[in-house]
């Protein structure tokens, strides 16, 4: 068929640039208010879609993939977690798969980075004096935090985002070291001077500061669950900026609560936007409403894979970034 007739539908309102392009150069429905979809509006598109764009909002599980269109043969996600799809359905049922994998990865380390800083340096703290105008200058103890250079940071998954993360980290003099189910080919692991731990255990009982960076998969499920928070020096300090899902956060409001964990910073949450309202009373965690990509070049470059996934389809070939279930 054609590219401009194929029939591409969007999910979610995309940057005006990326919804341009796309208008350009395929027969595209797009969505004019900024809501994801209701499932009844998700199991539509998948009826009259040849190629679907959902972001991270929209849960095509089996049920829904059930119910897609004889046409529908790509789901071209803007993002590049795919948690939120049944890849494995979908490859069955003879839908392809792409995400957008790289363009995010410095604006995600860099927003781990903050994370981290945030924390250990006590940024809201301060923020929060001055906005309630209750500062009365400097004091030699006020608001100490700690300082991160010399800290051990326990990177968790060591992919694009995680490398990343080893790099700046390294930049501010903190000591890398990760866990992977993979460990890394030599060459990378010393650029990065990253020491591999076999033992993820043994990994969180001796770090400073935990960063979670794997994605969401059925064996990354709750893998920072109680017993292993427990594990964490109680000067511990843990941030997430992958999926919410990794980390138990009942246990680890708990903790914290408990003073068994000194702080976190949290970009993603275990039940969407239902955060633990217990997280948001304290003072030593630092919470952001999942905006580690949340930068406009990132966001476009996201645009512009899913455009080159879609033309390269639409051309007769594999997408560049499928993904395989
Ligand atoms: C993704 O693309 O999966 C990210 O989480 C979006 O920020």
């Amino acid at each position: 068929m054609p590219r401009e007739r194929l029939s591409v539908v969007v999910t979610r309102r995309l940057p005006e640039v990326v919804e341009t392009r796309l208008s350009e150069l395929f027969n595209v429905r797009l969505r004019d208010d900024d809501t994801p979809m209701s499932r009844d509006e998700l199991a539509a598109a998948l009826r009259e879609a040849d190629v679907l764009v959902p972001t991270l909002n929209d849960r095509i599980d089996a049920g829904l993939l059930a119910q897609a269109g004889e046409r529908l043969r790509l789901i071209a996600n803007y993002g590049a977690g795919v948690d939120h799809i049944d890849v494995a359905t979908a490859r069955q049922r003879g839908i392809l798969v792409s995400n957008t994998p790289g363009v995010l990865t410095d604006d995600t380390a860099d927003m781990t980075m903050a994370l981290i800083l945030a924390v250990t340096r006590r940024i809201p703290e301060g923020l929060a004096v001055m906005q309630k105008n209750e500062w009365t200058g400097w004091a030699p103890t006020a608001l100490l935090g700690g300082r991160v250079g010399g800290r051990r940071l326990g990177i968790l998954g060591m992919g694009r985002i995680g490398q990343a993360v080893a790099r700046r980290a390294s930049a501010f003099g903190m000591q890398i070291h990760y866990h992977n189910r993979r460990r890394l080919r030599p060459e990378v692991e010393d650029a990065l001077e990253a020491t591999w731990w076999d033992s993820l255990d043994q990994m969180i009982a001796r770090m400073d500061v935990i960063s979670v960076n794997c994605p969401s998969t059925p064996s990354t499920f709750h893998l920072m669950n109680a017993r292993r928070l427990k594990l964490m020096k109680p000067s511990g300090v843990i941030v997430n900026t992958s999926r919410g899902e990794v980390i138990d956060e009942n246990a680890l409001t708990r903790m914290i609560r408990a003073g068994e964990i000194a702080g976190a910073g949290l970009d993603v949450y275990e039940h969407g936007t239902q955060v633990n309202p217990r997280l948001r009373e304290l003072p030593n965690v630092v919470l952001l409403p999942h905006m580690g990509s949340a930068t406009l070049e990132g966001r476009i470059e996201m645009g512009e894979k899913v455009i080159i996934n879609i033309k390269t389809f639409a051309d007769g070939h594999r997408p560049p970034d499928q993904v395989v279930p």
